[in-house]
Parts: C-alpha cells; structure tokens; sequence
C-alpha cells in the first residue's frame, strides 16, 4: 500500500502547501476548494493558489516544474475524480460542522483502501467521525502539518483504537520517506504535543516578561538562543504567528482542555496586547507586532512596543551579562543567575519543564516523542527533557521544591539518573514506570552522533574528522563554524582518502550539523590577504584543487552528502564526488562572484565539464559555457536539492532523500551499491576543446549591456571577465586541446589576480561585516 495519487480539500495557508509538498515528493494531486458565490472560473480558488505559491519565497514547490503535479479543482464538480486518490487531506476552516460535512459527501465517494486524514490544529478526532460508518472511521486520521508545511520537519499523526493500523503505517511512512518529515505519534488530546506544550510555553513567557518589567528585546535574547530556541524568541515567533491568532488557539484549547490543566492558571489577557491587536498591530502580515518596522527618511527603523505602556520607541539589544555567562556557564548558569534576566530563564522554564513532565504519558508514551515534537515544531535545538537535563532534573526538582511548588512525579523519577542517559553506547530514556528504555531509530536512521557515541575518530585535526561507518565505509566530517573551509580541512581531506584507500572501501562526505559548508572560511582568508601573504593563498587555492582531484581519482567512490548550505567550495567538493546524496532541503550553490572571486577549487572546471557532456543542451563550444556563465556570474544558488539539478550542481543521476534523518544512511548504502557494481574510478576527460579569446569578447558584450542596463556593477564587469576568462580557456583556441590541469592553473590565475583587487577586499569585508554582499 503507498499514495500513487492525493487530493487536498482546502486551499487555503496549509491546504495549498500541503498540496505543494505531496508534488514536490512526486505525488500527482488534486487540489480543491469551494466555488466561490458568481465566480466564471469555478475552481478559481484552488489555481489562484497554486498560481500564489510560485511567486512566494520561500517557495512551497521545491522546482517550478512540479507545480503540474497540482490540479485544481472545486468540491461541486470535482468530488466524484477522488474516487481513485489514496490519501485525501482535509485541510479546510477549523469548523467541525464543515468538516463533518465535507466527510459526509466523501464517504460514497471514496475507495475502501484509500485514507482520509484531516490536518485540524484543536478538534478531537472522536469529534470529526461522529455519525461516520465503521469503514470511514477504519480509514481516518488527523495527520497535523506545520506552517509552512514544506519547510517545517514535523508531522503529527494521531489515530483511533478503530482506525486500520495498516493505513496508519502507511501514512507514516508516506510521511517520512516521502515527505521527509518527523512522523511523531500523539494522543487524541487537545493541542495534540506541539501546540500543547507550545502555547503554554509562549504564555508563561510573556507573562513572566510583563511581571518582571522586561522589554520584549531582553525576553527574545533569553528565551532565544541560550534555549536553543530560534533567534525570534518568544514576541518574534508570535508576531512571525500573528497576534491575532493567540487569542483564538488559547480559545479552542480552553474549551477543550482537561479541568485541572495548567495551562488555565496561567492563561491571561493583558490589556496592551489586547489594545495591539485592535489597533491592526497582527504581527509580520499585518503593520507589525511587539516589532515593527518605521520608515525613517530613506532608511527603514525596527521599533518595539513598551509592554508597559504600548508604545512604540527604537528597538535598542541590550548586553545581558546573564547571557554573556552563559556561553561559559550553560543554561544550569543561566537559571541560577542572580539578576532579573536569570529570574526570568528560570521562571519560564521551570514551568514549562514542568508543565511537560506532568504531560507524559497522557499526551504521547514516551519523553523522546515530546522531544521530536517540540525539536521538529517549534525548532527548538533541545526538547523540554533535554533542557531539563542540561539544568540537571535534580536541581530543577530540589529548586521547585525550595520554592514550593510541586515537582510532577516523572521529574521526581528523574532526579536520580536524569530522563536521558547513555548506556553501551545507546541512548536512552526514562518512562514514565521509571525504567530506562532505548530511545528507537527508525531502520534506515543514521546520525554521526550515533557513530560518536560508540567510537574515537580514525583521523581528526582542528578542523575536520574521519570516522568508521562501518561495513568498510568512512565518514569525513568538517567540524568548524558552519563547515568552513580552510587549509587544515584539505590536509585532513587528503589523508583521509589515503587511509580510505589504504583500509575501506568506500568514503561518505557529511556532517550532522544544519549546513554541509558556507565554502572556504572568508575571514582566514581576508586576514591573510590583510598581511599580503600571497604565496599562502595561493597555496590554499592549489591545496584544494589537488585534495579534490585527489578525491575525484581516488580508487573508490566517494558520495557527497549534503543538507543545508553547500556554497562555494562546499558546492566545489560535492562537485568532485562519484555520487552525491542530498537531502531534499539543500542549497547548492557556486557564489565566489559575489565576493569578487572565481571558483578556484575546480569549480569552473567540473561544471564546464558537466554541461559539455550534456546531451540535451544544443551542440556547439558555446551553450555549454554560457549556461555555466551565466550560472556562475551571478552566483545563483539552487534553492532545493531538485532546483541543484535543473542548474547541474548535481547530475540527474544524484539521489535525493526528503528526510534529513536518512541522508547518512542512504549516501552510505549508495557508496556502498557502487563498490558492489564494481566501482572504477572515472578516467581523466581526454580533450577538452574551448574557444578561446572570441568567446571571452562574446561574453564580455554580454556583461557591457547589463551594466549599460543598470543590472551589472564595475566591479562585477571585471570579476566576469576573469570568470569569462576561465570558462573560455584562456589564450588557446578551439583546435587545441586543454587538459584538467591547465584549466585549475587558469582558475588559480584568475582567483589570485581577484584576491588582489581592492574593490574584491571590500566585498569580502563587507560580507564578513554584515553577511550581505557588497554591490561595487
Ligand atoms: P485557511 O482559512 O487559510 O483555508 C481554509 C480553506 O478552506 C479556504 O480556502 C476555504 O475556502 C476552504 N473551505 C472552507 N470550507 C470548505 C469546504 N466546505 N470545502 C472545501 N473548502 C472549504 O485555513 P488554514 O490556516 O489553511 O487551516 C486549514 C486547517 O489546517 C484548519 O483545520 C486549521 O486548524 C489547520 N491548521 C492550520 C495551521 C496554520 O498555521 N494556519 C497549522 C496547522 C493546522
């Protein structure tokens, strides 16, 4: 049993999303929606919807091109063609009266093997079915997407004692193969996780932000990074949510919660958000929310609201020493601070923690579950257990108690030993019988942490690691700030495909963190420039031009497996791999130009090869080069793994896998397939045949006129030629033949004459500054 074909009932926000991220797993669907009162197109809704989302960024669709996948239609005329749809998601007004409906009509419609899930946020399952059949009710589920259903990881699905536990398996793997989401199984109870503990989590913070006097920049800077939180903290997210939206979701929950929950103590209306919100101040969507932005002259000023008063002034971040200590300290001395920042760190988390210790087992079985949910949902770094043990639960529990409150009987299980501990190498968590289970991975999961936690690097230096995968395979993994690059990541590069060669079979290039590489570290790079060492950055250029040719020839394959960020010489070591793997949300993407460089680690020389060979572009020496031009020029950066393929930064061979939980574990098996097939390195391409100075003019036209329109800078007339340069093979002609090597010398020429100039100086300072690119 799998999904060959879905529909979608609701266009709206999650509907149409929803819809776009089943054909982004290649998933034909319908997409329908109400015909709306006189309208001529009777499905205008749904196409005005797929027509919205190729024009948002971030775009739903992961390729422009699966778009075609979607078909619009409407719920009058189009019910009848779901008869052969093997998942139809309900995603229309949270109305149960709507819903029930809309169920009613599609009971006779539906084939028996097919599931109806409904992605309602607050409504109990055991409402949805009431007055269903046996065999519907043995066919539902709620499968509860977040916003944006593409980009966030998680997927909660709750089913019934009476739903066909076939159907759920299937959803769920659906749910994770094929979408790529954490599939995190919940309760019927209100909120379901996320939301549950979520809400609750947004409440108490501002609540205790308000009672302690402190401004929406302190609370945000607390709550936020030091948490694991994203960087929005608490008023950022709800302004990112919509003000307007709190009060209706802390409604629904308050109609159905538990009598005794917490989260009813807790819940407050206070006057300046209420007055905000009447006054159109809705968040992001709206004029703003705690935040806003306020024209200024020319320039654009970020405001903030006095959650005193509910006035606006200039949004100043303050220094908190709290959070400075913290970097040494971690969150246990952040709590325990003894400032008004430290308070609040504490107040909100005790009672968040708290609040998700009482919460197990009644909303999921497991404290892992919690976790996910919270990590995948909410994007939190830790989940609540996690936090708690990062606090230590003894001292949580040992400080309630001081203070007089009550310490949830799981908490009370925990003070011995922790909710995680890590026993032979595997993690494991506390239930709530007070025993330690292992935590579960799905077959086919694999996290480098996995690997770390039972063994020693083979290989490791400053900047980079080799690891054991087993079953004869390596792991090289980058360990710097963002995966940067530098000289010492080559020197480890090499010696790594040397033991690779010497001891396994097979070399997989990945890391667990959330980007593959930015590319080479910009600031090393700009203090050896600063010092003139012109000799050192040439070395580095030619460093890593021989450690990816080194990896490119070795004798065994060696698959690329990225997630994230692959820029610049990122996207150059993928560019050298046998095979890649990418993740599904990966961004590819050669960017030198926009720093005032060339690719110099191969880059210009593999994607000239790859477009050479390709045989759908017309025949001729320069289509192949002017799409690699073009590409490289204006540094584009594939905004999907799918979208890296349409632009060559992987081959249409690549794989690409939607859960980023199954990159390693595929790109492994895939190294692995190809020593199976009997690998043998690719041999050097023989002849290389470019045209030399009169394609560089041709180019060179080309860029005049986008300078002459406005669209080029000086800086970027001169960054191209040397672009043009390279990619038209310099001072030979297209009788000569030109190997790999005198393409890198040509690459290398041009990069050190660029590393020079001042206007690329800037750039780069500029771009370190302010991480935005300089347009001189
Ligand atoms: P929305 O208001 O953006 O879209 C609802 C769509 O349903 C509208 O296009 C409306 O025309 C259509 N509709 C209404 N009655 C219909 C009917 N009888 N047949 C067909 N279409 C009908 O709502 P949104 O935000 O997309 O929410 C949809 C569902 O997803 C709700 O159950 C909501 O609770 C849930 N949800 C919403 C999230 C969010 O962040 N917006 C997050 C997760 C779940």
């Amino acid at each position: 049993m799998t999904v060959k074909k879905a529909a979608v009932i609701g266009a709206g926000v999650m509907g149409s999303g929803i819809a776009a991220h089943l054909a982004n797993a290649g998933i034909p669907v319908m997409l329908l929606d109400i015909v709306p009162d006189g309208a001529a197109d009777r499905s205008t809704l749904a196409r005005g919807a797929i027509q919205r989302m190729l024009k948002t960024d971030p775009a739903p669709f992961m390729s422009k091109k699966v778009a075609r996948l979607v078909t619009p239609g409407n719920t009058e005329d189009d019910l009848q063609s779901l008869s052969d749809c093997d998942w139809i998601v309900e995603a229309v007004v949270e109305d149960p009266a709507v819903k029930a409906d809309l169920y009613a009509r599609l009971e006779p419609v539906i084939k028996p093997e097919a599931v109806v899930s409904s992605n309602t946020s607050t409504i109990p399952l055991s409402i949805l079915t009431r007055g269903r059949s046996d065999a519907f009710k043995a066919s539902f589920m709620v499968t509860h997407f977040f916003n944006p259903p593409r980009y966030m990881r998680l997927l909660e699905v709750v089913s019934a004692p009476e739903t066909d536990a076939a159907k759920v398996a299937m959803i769920r793997d659906v749910g994770d193969r094929r979408l790529g989401k954490g599939v995190v199984t919940c309760k019927d109870t209100p909120g379901f996780i996320a939301n549950r503990i979520g809400t609750f989590w947004i409440q108490v913070a501002i609540n205790e932000a308000i009672d302690l006097g402190l401004t929406v920049e302190q609370a945000d800077q607390i709550v936020g990074r030091p948490m694991g939180v994203p960087k929005t903290g608490v008023f950022g997210l709800v302004d990112l949510v919509g003000l307007d939206l709190m009060p209706k979701i802390a409604q629904s929950l308050l109609t159905t919660l538990p009598a005794n929950d917490a989260y009813r103590a807790i819940y407050r209306v206070d006057p300046v958000i209420e007055r905000l919100i009447a006054d159109g101040y809705t968040g992001r969507k709206g004029k703003g929310g705690f935040y806003r932005l306020e024209r200024s002259g020319p320039e654009k000023v970020k405001e903030s609201v006095d959650l005193r008063t509910g006035e606006f002034s200039p949004s100043t971040k303050p220094r908190i020493e709290a959070v400075e200590a913290t970097k040494a300290t971690g969150l246990a001395g952040l709590v325990a601070h003894d400032s008004v920042e430290g308070q609040y760190a504490w107040r909100v988390l005790a009672q968040t923690l708290s609040y998700a210790a009482g919460l197990v087992p009644e909303i999921s079985d497991t404290i892992h579950g919690v976790d996910e949910a919270m990590r995948l949902g909410y994007a939190w770094k830790w989940g609540p257990f996690e936090l708690a043990d990062m606090i230590g639960a003894d001292t949580l529990a040992a400080r309630l108690e001081a203070e007089g409150f009550a310490v949830p009987p799981l908490l009370e299980l925990a003070r011995a030993e922790g909710f995680y501990k890590t026993v032979d190498g595997i993690l494991h968590a506390l239930h709530p019988d007070g025993g330690y289970r292992p935590v579960p991975r799905a077959e086919g999961v694999l996290w480098l942490d996995d690997i770390k936690r039972t063994s020693k690097p083979l290989l490791k230096n400053g900047s980079a690691c080799l690891w054991d995968l087993g079953d004869g395979v390596t792991g090289f993994e980058v360990t710097t700030k963002m995966n940067a690059l530098d000289d010492q990541v080559m020197d480890l590069l090499g010696k790594s495909i040397a033991l690779t060669g010497r001891d396994y079979k097979a070399m997989v290039l990945y890391s667990d963190g959330t980007n593959f590489s930015v590319g080479a570290n910009l600031g090393l790079a700009l203090f050896v420039i600063n010092v003139a060492l012109w000799d050192q950055v040439e070395q580095l250029v030619e460093g890593g031009q021989k450690a990816y040719q080194a990896m490119k020839y070795a004798p065994f394959p060696v698959v690329g497996a990225p997630a994230g960020l692959a820029l610049g010489g990122g996207c150059e070591m993928l560019l050298h791999c046998d095979a890649v793997q990418a993740a599904g949300e990966s961004y590819i993407g050669l960017v030198e130009t926009g720093v005032g460089l060339v690719p110099g680690w191969g880059g210009c020389k593999e994607m000239l090869l790859r477009h050479m060979v390709n045989p759908k572009r017309p025949n001729g020496p320069m289509p192949p080069i002017q799409s690699v031009f073009e590409t490289l020029g204006t540094a584009k950066v594939a905004k999907s793994a799918m979208e890296a393929q349409e632009l060559g930064f992987l081959r249409p061979t690549d794989g690409i896998t939607m859960n980023r939980d199954r990159v390693l574990a595929d790109a492994k098996a895939r190294a692995l397939a190809m020593v199976q097939a009997g690998y043998t390195p690719p041999s050097p391409p023989e002849e290389i045949r470019l045209p030399g100075p009169t394609a560089r003019t041709g180019m060179k036209i080309a860029v005049d006129q986008m300078a002459l329109a406005g669209v080029a800078t000086p800086h970027d007339r001169v960054v191209a030629d040397a672009l043009a340069r390279v990619l038209s093979g310099g001072d030979t002609d297209i009788t000569e033949t030109l190997d790999e090597d005198a393409i890198l010398a040509l690459e290398r020429a041009a990069f050190m004459e660029m590393v020079r100039h001042p206007a690329t100086i800037a750039r780069i300072e500029h771009m370190l500054e302010t991480n935005k690119p300089l347009r001189n």
